[in-house]
Formats: structure tokens, C-alpha cells, sequence
């Protein structure tokens, strides 16, 4: 991620330094840059930003050749906007705040109380309200501008969420925490987050899960230490637009209940549940009952056998997957 920032603010810098008529082309570029971020580059699903980097590749080199290469020269764009960014890396803290010809790209860096998160800006990428800190050997949550709507933490050195590392961000929509070492949360670390709607614990070493926002529909806390006790007695219920729970690979013994009825997937492979209530999906003393929505549910890999219960998935659209004899 760093690369991709670094190619996109080094290429910045290779504009000004161009001292070509520039003002129409810049916000050309900008405009590009904006659209590639948010309907091609790939950054949400499951990690792979090969996309990304692909799209500013074949998007920079048309625009930039003519200025930055008189002999067109089809191989080296992107070599160059490297090049640039390594010796020029001081500069860019400047051009995050100062370049873009339509404001400031992280608005809360100006109020002094977030002058901590414009911080995180030099150290990080700020683009827009998303904060992208992937892969900076952070031990703690940094300090993040108040109007951050999306932040990415992936593959740091995370140990554990304070009560305070995100309250102060009521704009909250996604945290991604993905690949960290958190082995403790808070209980009311997320509970002010009112419109939290995505969740990624996943890969860490929780071995309790605290208190969640109602306005959640994607939870992942797979690759975790839930165990028997992680997951509080009906800690799902009140969570009536969550649509995605992936709650694999945690050693949990039992399916946690009830389940909020727009589920639309639940993973509980690779656990070590042994059996289900035949109301564990349905209603036996309400036949009417269905869940049309909850299509993909996993319990492979768990020492069930799902023959014993007919009755439990008659209200189901599928049979989970699992062992049937
Ligand atoms: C990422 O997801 C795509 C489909 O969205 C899949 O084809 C690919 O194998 C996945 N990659 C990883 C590393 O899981
Ligand atoms: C699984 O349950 C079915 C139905 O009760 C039973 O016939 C079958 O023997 C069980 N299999 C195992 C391995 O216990």
C-alpha cells in the first residue's frame, strides 16, 4: 500500500517539478485517481491489492508520458515514479495537505485536537477520509483525523483496543484489524461507533469478544481464540442488519444464539461444535417460519454429524455444509 501511495504522491511531485501548463491536467488525473480508487481498485475484498497497483500503472503512463519522456519509453513509468518517490519522501507530508485542487484530502487534519491524526497522515496514506496503515509494525492504535470514515490496520504488531482508540471517530464505517497479535478489546471499545458497519478481527488472539454496535452487518472473527466462553450469550441478537458472520477456526464448542434473522452467511468451519438444537435455524412450534436470506452456512471441519437433526434446516433456502453421515 505504501508503494501505491508513494507512486501516486511521487507523481505529484514529478508534476510540479514539471514545469509543463498544468492546472487541466492535474485535476484530471485527480479525478482518474478517484475513480480507479473507488470502483476498480480492490482494496475491500480479501486483501489482494495487485489491482490496484495494476490500474495506476496503465492509468499514470498515458497521461505522464509525453511530459516525463519525450522518446516515449514503454517500460520504465512506473520505474520512474519510484525513483522519485525514494529520494524525495521528505516532501510528502506537504503534498498530502496542499496539492489536491479540490481541498485538503483529510479535512480533519486542520482542527488542532486531530493534529495527532495529521501525524498518522505523515506516516500512513490519507486519501479522502480512509486511512490506509497497513504493514507499520504499529503496536497501538495511532492517533487517526476525526473525520475518518475508513481505516485499514492490517498486519501490524496490534496488541490490544482501548476504550478510546476509536471512540472519538463518529464517522466510523469500516476498521480493518486484520493480521495483528490483539489478544484483548475493550468492552466498550466499538459501542459509540453508530455507524460501524464492517468488522475484521480476523487473524488475531481474542479471546473474548466485546460489546458491538447495532449497526453492523459484516463481522469477521475468524482465526481467533473464542473458545467456549469468547462469545457472550446472545451477543448477536440485537444486530439486525449484520448479513456476514465468519466465526471459523476459533475452537468454539457450541453455535451461538440466537441468530439475527438477515443473516445471509455464517462460517463456523474448523470448530469444535458437536451438536445443534433443531431451533438453532428454525422454529419447530412455527412452521410458517423461514430464513430465505441465510444461504451459506459452513460446519465442516467440526466433530457434528448433521444427519442427527433433520428437522433444523427445514427453513433453510440450503443444508449447511458439514458431515451428513
Ligand atoms: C480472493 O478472492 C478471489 C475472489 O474474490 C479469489 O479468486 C482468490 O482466490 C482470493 N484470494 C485469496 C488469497 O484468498
Ligand atoms: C450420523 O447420524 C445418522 C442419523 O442419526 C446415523 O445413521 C449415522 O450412523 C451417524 N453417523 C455417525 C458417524 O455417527
Amino acid at each position: 500500500m505504501k508503494t501505491f501511495a508513494n507512486i501516486f504522491l511521487g507523481f505529484f511531485i514529478l508534476k510540479a517539478a514539471a514545469a509543463a501548463p498544468p492546472t487541466i491536467a492535474i485535476n484530471y488525473d485527480t479525478d482518474t485517481y478517484e475513480v480507479d480508487l473507488y470502483s476498480n481498485y480492490d482494496y475491500d475484498e480479501n486483501g489482494s491489492i495487485d489491482q490496484g497497483e495494476i490500474e495506476i500503472g496503465t492509468v499514470l503512463p498515458i497521461v505522464n508520458r509525453p511530459i516525463l519522456s519525450p522518446e516515449p519509453d514503454h517500460g520504465s513509468v512506473i520505474e520512474e515514479g519510484e525513483e522519485s518517490t525514494s529520494t524525495e519522501e521528505e516532501s510528502t507530508p506537504k503534498l498530502i495537505d496542499g496539492s489536491s485542487p479540490q481541498g485538503p484530502l483529510t479535512p480533519g487534519v486542520q482542527t488542532p485536537e486531530a493534529s495527532g491524526g495529521f501525524s498518522t497522515c505523515i506516516l500512513c496514506a490519507c486519501i479522502r477520509n480512509t486511512v490506509y496503515c497497513d504493514d507499520h509494525n504499529l503496536d497501538s492504535v495511532p492517533p487517526l483525523p476525526r473525520d475518518t470514515t475508513h481505516v485499514y490496520l492490517r498486519f501490524n504488531k496490534i496488541r490490544k483496543i482501548n476504550k478510546n482508540d476509536f471512540s472519538y471517530l463518529n464517522n466510523l464505517q469500516k476498521i480493518d484489524l486484520t493480521s495483528n497479535i490483539i489478544s484483548e478489546i475493550d468492552e466498550d471499545a466499538f459501542r459509540s461507533l453508530l455507524h460501524l458497519n464492517e468488522l475484521s478481527l480476523l487473524d488475531n488472539r481474542i479471546r473474548q469478544l466485546p460489546e458491538l454496535p447495532n449497526s453492523l452487518n459484516f463481522l469477521d472473527v475468524s482465526k481467533n481464540r473464542l473458545g467456549r466462553k469468547g462469545i457472550k450469550q446472545e451477543a448477536f441478537k440485537d444486530l439486525i442488519d449484520l448479513h456476514i458472520l465468519y466465526l471459523n477456526d476459533n475452537s468454539l464448542d457450541h453455535i451461538p444464539l440466537p441468530l439475527p434473522d438477515n443473516l445471509q452467511a455464517l462460517h463456523l468451519q474448523d470448530n469444535n461444535i458437536q451438536e445443534m438444537h433443531e431451533d438453532t435455524f428454525c422454529k419447530m412450534k412455527d412452521l410458517s417460519y423461514a430464513r430465505r436470506t441465510l444461504e451459506d452456512i459452513r460446519l465442516d471441519g467440526n466433530p457434528i454429524n448433521l444427519s442427527r437433526t433433520p428437522q433444523a434446516y427445514l427453513c433453510l433456502p440450503r443444508i449447511p455444509v458439514g458431515r451428513l453421515v
